[in-house]
């Protein structure tokens, strides 16, 4: 046998993190991370929280263009009437632990969806946007159900009344929403919706291009999201804020966080080096929010830390993201921390779907290759004699 020469098997250029490494194109979003912009399929985000829906802005993402009023009617429908699950899922949801990590819970849910699919193999695009609309609208009930089962709660089932992100919020806290309150959450979802290849979506891609299945590909969407420095950010921003407790203990907080090193929630972005146009809608809604209760509590320390931060790292391009906000505005509408980045991946469910659809109209399967810096050949040396 002929030894082999480890330099020959040595690729010397690593893209750590993927940092700008382009996978595919798109059309379902594009970020301007210069200029703090994002749009999804041309469309500004803020036009798109205005005037749209997120079952509109679903039909977008999955077709590519926006609905016509019977389409939409149409769509709405089939999300509406995908909103129930399956009872022999609803009763293992029952039995799960409390205090579990609804993450898992949501994973475990779509998993559980894909094996009562007798057709998961076989699906054309037209099909594939139907099981797309089925787990988008099933995994809010997913998240909602777990919660409710694992805080002792009697679940609340979906409402028909109600737009897809008023349900979602009715379903975990058991309270018909208010207008106010049924429009941020409806931001919120479309906020969420869609962000381009962050790690989660990315995952979602990997698995997709080995040509798994729409359920696989979310599931592992919902278990990259999962992790603190994605969508878990949320629910640290908040515990932040919390622990901060009011806007005078900001300065300090900020000061013995970045003398150690470490990094101060919902600040930052891989992608945006200005402030995050998502932040700025949820910070807009945050302050309707304070002022409909009469509680600017949080307000005040979200604005403080803003100034502080922005101060303190003064040389370098962090921003507030779109979690510094949101957890702020999921804790005043009366969402438990658990939830939320639960409900960031149900919102997500739809970006993940409409990416694995786009890529499979050119499919290749994503294989990239590692660098080998072991140890040059050797030869095994058998248990006895080492
Ligand atoms: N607090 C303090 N310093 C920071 C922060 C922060 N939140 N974010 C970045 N920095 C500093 C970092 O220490 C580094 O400094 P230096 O050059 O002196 O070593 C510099 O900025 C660049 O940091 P980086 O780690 O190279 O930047 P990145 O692109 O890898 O970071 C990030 C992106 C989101 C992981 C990071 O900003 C972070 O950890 N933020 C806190 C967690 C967070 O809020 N995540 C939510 C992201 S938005 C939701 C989403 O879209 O998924």
């Amino acid at each position: 046998m002929q030894d082999i020469d480890i330099d020959d098997l040595a690729y010397v250029h690593i893209s750590k993190g993927l940092d700008d490494v382009v996978v595919k194109e798109t059309v379902l979003s594009y970020i301007d991370g210069e200029n703090g912009r994002l749009f999804y399929v041309g469309y500004p985000i803020e036009e798109l929280v205005e005037h749209s829906t997120y079952e509109e802005v679903c039909f977008l993402l999955l077709h590519g263009r926006l609905p016509k009023k019977d389409e939409l009617e149409s769509f709405t429908d089939l999300m509406k009437s995908e909103r129930e699950l399956p009872k022999e899922l609803v009763a293992i949801l029952s039995k799960i632990p409390r205090n579990s990590n609804l993450m898992d819970v949501l994973k475990f849910g779509i998993d559980y969806l894909a094996i009562c699919d007798e057709e998961l193999q076989s699906k054309g695009r037209v099909d594939n946007i139907v099981t797309a609309a089925k787990i988008i609208s099933k995994s809010s009930t997913i998240v909602a159900y777990a919660f409710r089962y694992s805080e002792g709660l009697e679940i609340v089932r979906p409402s028909q009344e109600l737009s897809h992100a008023a349900n979602f919020l009715y379903m975990v806290t058991g309270v018909k929403p208010d207008s106010l309150s049924s429009k941020i959450m409806d931001v919120a979802f479309i906020l969420h919706a869609e962000h381009e290849l962050p790690a989660s979506s990315m995952a979602a891609l990997v698995i997709a291009s080995t040509l798994s299945d729409l359920y696989s590909a979310i599931s592992g969407g919902v278990g990259a999201l999962k992790g603190p420095l994605h969508g878990g950010a949320n629910e640290k921003a908040l515990e932040m804020i919390l622990s901060i407790g009011s806007p005078e203990n900001v300065e300090g907080y900020v000061k013995q966080v970045l003398a150690s090193k470490g990094r101060i929630m919902g600040f930052g972005h891989r992608v945006y080096k200005s402030y995050d146009p998502r932040a700025a809608i949820f910070r807009r809604y945050l302050e309707s929010l304070s002022q409909q209760r009469g509680d600017r509590s949080f307000l005040d320390i979200t604005k403080k830390l803003e100034e502080v931060v922005r101060r303190e790292l003064a040389g370098k391009p962090i921003f507030p993201n779109i979690d510094l906000y949101s957890g702020a505005v999921f804790h005043m509408l009366g969402l438990s921390k658990r939830v939320f980045t639960p409900l960031f991946a149900a919102a997500r469910t739809v970006g993940w779907a409409a990416h694995v659809l786009e890529y499979w109209r050119d499919n290749r399967l994503i294989r990239p290759r590692a660098t080998y810096v072991g140890p040059p050949m050797r030869r095994y040396i058998p248990v006895h004699q080492r």
